[in-house]
């Protein structure tokens, strides 16, 4: 079976094709490798043995994208992960992110309707939900009104798919991840943020490591138990894995209808100040933090339902926090010491 990835070289796209190669699937990937680079792909193939097909193709050009399914008529499903995915930039620039996250998906769309390609997995993202009325999220919790552009692109970037199911032979899953940390445990691939990270992880990483004097946490005034915001921390090879299954269902025709959601967590919410913790035990470092004031946007505490990921698609997140944090600590490292 032929899977196109886009954005395949990406963070989650990435671990995501390893976890496809090791489940004996024949990967194309394409990337414009506007938040990414070329050097993945050493990294895959240094995990599986195996290279993958890969094409430089920036999505948003309609032309090439058509040109590419004329040259490749036999792919069987598409994972989609290109997309520009800081909610800060999407605030500062909303049309850079409706044409990069609306017109590149339209233009997959209309390629998978004339070469009736049937299998399509979606990234979606929590951020679909905004603050939930009550915890844990179930996949029928309302669609909350977006908070940035970029919450606003998933929402109709699952309408849109949603609406080319009902008029079209195309079966669709849209998983809604919560928040993927962590990395390959061989260190190969992991997170590369360009410039100052946004995300606590890769902040917390670049900290302890001596790249950022300071970690800086976003309020200790919330309505949790201890101040901080809390959030469903996902290790990313088993969001990686939830790709192959939902996949899968896909393939096997498993699938109740035509267009799904599923959420993609682990059912478990941590606070700030639980990570900071879990981070200093397993690095064995002390980090330099303090509290600042709350960041505008940000939610009180989110985490998944996922009990319909669970019985549907037959996959539970294997791994804890210790363990996801443990890799990505690996990695940073690994980047510090041999990569740049
Ligand atoms: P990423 O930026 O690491 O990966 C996206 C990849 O897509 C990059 O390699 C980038 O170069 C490529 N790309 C972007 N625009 C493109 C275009 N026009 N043409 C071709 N390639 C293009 O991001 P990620 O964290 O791996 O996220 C993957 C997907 O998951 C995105 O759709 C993102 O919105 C979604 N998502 C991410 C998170 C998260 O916290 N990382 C959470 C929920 C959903
Ligand atoms: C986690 C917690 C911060 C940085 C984002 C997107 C969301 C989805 C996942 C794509 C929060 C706190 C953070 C820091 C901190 N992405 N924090 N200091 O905001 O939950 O979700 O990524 O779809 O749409 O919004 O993730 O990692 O930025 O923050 O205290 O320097 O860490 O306040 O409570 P978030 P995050």
């Amino acid at each position: 079976m032929k899977i196109l990835v886009t954005g395949g070289l990406g963070y989650i796209g990435s671990h995501t094709v390893v976890a496809l190669q090791q489940a004996g699937f024949e990967v194309l990937i394409v990337d414009n490798m506007s938040n990414s680079s070329i050097d993945v792909l050493e990294g895959i193939v240094k995990i599986t043995g195996v290279s993958p097909q890969f094409k430089y193709l920036d999505l948003r050009d309609k032309n090439e994208v058509h040109q590419y399914f004329k040259d490749h008529k036999d792919i069987d499903g598409i994972i989609h992960f290109a997309a520009s995915k800081a909610v800060g930039e999407s605030v500062e620039n909303p049309l850079l992110y409706y044409e990069n996250n609306l017109n590149t998906l339209v233009y997959l769309l209309q390629e998978c309707n004339q070469h009736h390609i049937q299998n399509l997995i979606f990234s979606s993202s929590c951020t679909v939900y905004g603050e939930p009325d009550s915890l844990p999220i179930t996949e029928s919790a309302p669609v909350k009104e977006a908070n940035s552009p970029y919450g606003n692109t998933k929402q109709i970037s699952e309408e849109i798919i949603f609406d080319t199911t009902k008029i079209s032979d195309l079966t669709a899953i849209a998983l809604r991840y919560f928040n993927p940390i962590g990395a390959h445990e061989s260190a190969e691939i992991g997170e590369l943020p360009l410039g100052v990270p946004q995300n606590l992880v890769p902040f917390i990483t670049q900290t302890a490591i001596g790249l950022r004097e300071q970690l800086s946490v976003f309020g200790n005034d919330y309505p949790t138990e201890d101040g901080s915001c809390i959030r469903d921390y996902i290790h990313v090879m088993d969001l990686a894995e939830a790709h192959v299954v939902a996949l899968q269902r896909l393939l096997e025709k498993n699938n109740l209808t035509a267009f799904e959601v599923f959420n993609v967590g682990t059912g478990k919410g941590s606070s700030v100040f639980e990570v900071i913790q879990a981070f200093e035990k397993v690095s064995g470092t002390s980090l330099n933090y303090k509290v600042v004031d709350r960041r505008p946007g940000d939610v009180n505490a989110v985490y998944a339902d996922t009990a319909k990921a669970n019985k549907e698609l037959g996959w539970k997140a294997q791994r804890d926090l210790e363990e996801a944090l443990r890799s990505a600590w690996k990695w940073e490292q690994e980047v510090r010491n041999n990569k740049i």
